[in-house]
């Protein structure tokens, strides 16, 4: 599409994109993918069109022939678009990555882009409520077997992969039970029954975890979430090998035309320059949150991976860098005692949002997982008591103030 330079440690001028070989992660999310226009823009330029024009016929001829690759239509590719996509496959270490308005229409493209009926998926049954209704629902609508297994449980993946399986999906940490997977153990067993492994990595973003590294074939990322981090724009992205996206999922997005737009990958390309600086502080304010949380006699359990309290600690330690920004808590009284202690919040804001600059607090079982029977919820661990808390950037003693003030009500 637009040449790349080779190797070098600037963006060359004019239409050629800037590689980040040999940059470190927070170079990356500031230079990489930039492709300069020849007005020689410092910040990215927003190419708010929908189509591109041609010389002559011959050359649209050529464009759709792919033999000329260039623009062609903003539903399958648009110069803002690409230099996030660059940019998230740069910092993911994948081969390639495609945006998606949504990180539903990501994870929704990642499996459909491969399936066909007849075939079989294995899932974790802990995933946020929306995967979990493609996973359980969707797809089986489509003549498309699908199995539920704990996540955690690697005899439960190994009894349910002894069947040749499509595609295996999960999240880890999950949504909102923060249950690990064991990444590596899961993407051999998977391979083993020939499944390609789609891991949602929306927790851990790209900084704290990186599936690819560890065996799995896809990443899927709700760009809304930390990338974004200011809960300004809807975004996702799909990253894997260069073949699987030109053969599988690039044709499949280019028909069903889930693009992300223009503006919206602008933002989340500023989102991403500021990641690690957002990130680092939140992981530590989350930390210190869920210690103090841990210890507060309204409250049954406060989860966090990063703390040895967590079951799963050691694992999560092993493939995460750090427990991340999200800190889920059971309060005492049931659903009576978390809407107690959710309405005398001051600071933090009520929201089935996360990863935000603002705190945010949320009752699973009420509204992202509301739709689940009580024996799935169950299944995942989501009781009536438990909250689960986004940190955002606030001063880290105002937070503590507030969730303090908060549980007196409970
Ligand atoms: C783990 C996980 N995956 C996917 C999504 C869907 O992302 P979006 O809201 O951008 O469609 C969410 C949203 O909360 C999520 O938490």
């Amino acid at each position: 599409m637009v040449a790349k330079s080779k190797g070098r440690k600037t963006a060359k001028a004019s239409n050629n994109a800037a590689t980040a070989q040999g940059w470190r992660a927070q170079t990356r999310m500031i230079h990489g993918g930039v492709l300069r226009s020849d007005f020689k823009e410092t910040a990215e330029a927003i190419y708010l069109t929908s189509g591109y024009v041609y010389e002559s016929a011959e050359e649209a001829e050529a464009a759709f022939a792919n033999t000329k690759p260039r623009f062609v239509y903003s539903r399958f590719s648009n110069p803002t678009v690409q230099m996030f996509e660059t940019r998230m496959a740069e910092l993911e270490r994948a081969e390639a990555a495609r945006a998606t308005a949504s990180g539903m229409a990501a994870v929704f493209a990642a499996l459909m882009c491969q399936l066909k009926a007849g075939d079989r998926v294995v899932s974790s049954d802990a995933l946020f409520g929306s995967c979990q209704y493609v996973i359980a629902e969707i797809l089986p609508r489509f003549g498309i077997e699908t199995v539920l297994v704990d996540g955690r449980d690697l005899d439960a993946w190994r009894k349910a992969l002894t069947k040749r399986t499509t595609a295996v999906f999960l999240e880890s940490p999950s949504n909102p039970g923060l249950r690990i997977v064991d990444l590596a153990a899961v993407a051999d067993l998977a391979h083993g029954a020939g499944a390609s492994v789609i891991v949602d990595n929306v927790f851990a973003t790209p900084l704290l975890q990186r599936p690819l590294e560890l065996g799995a074939d896809l990443v899927v990322y709700s760009a809304t979430k930390h990338i974004d981090g200011q809960g300004r724009a809807l975004g996702g992205v799909v990253l894997g090998t260069q073949k699987f996206v030109a053969e599988k999922l690039q044709p499949f997005l280019r028909h069903t035309g889930p693009s992300l737009s223009p503006m919206n990958a602008w933002l989340l390309l500023k989102g991403l320059e500021t990641l690690e600086l957002r990130l680092g502080q939140q992981c530590s304010h989350a930390k210190t949150l869920a210690e103090f949380l841990g210890q507060q006699g309204k409250i049954e359990t406060a989860l966090y991976p990063g703390l040895k309290s967590h079951p799963q600690h050691k694992l999560a330690m092993r493939q995460m860098k750090a427990g991340g920004s999200l800190v889920t808590f059971v309060v005492k009284g049931g659903k009576p005692g978390a809407f107690r202690f959710l309405n005398a919040l001051k600071l933090i804001l009520i929201s089935n949002n996360l990863g935000d600059a603002k705190s945010l607090v949320t009752h699973p079982a009420t509204t992202t997982h509301q739709r689940l029977t009580p024996e799935a919820r169950a299944a995942q661990g989501i009781t009536d008591g438990m909250v689960r808390l986004s940190v955002g950037l606030e001063d880290l003693a105002d937070l503590e103030e507030d969730l303090a003030q908060a549980l007196k009500a409970v």
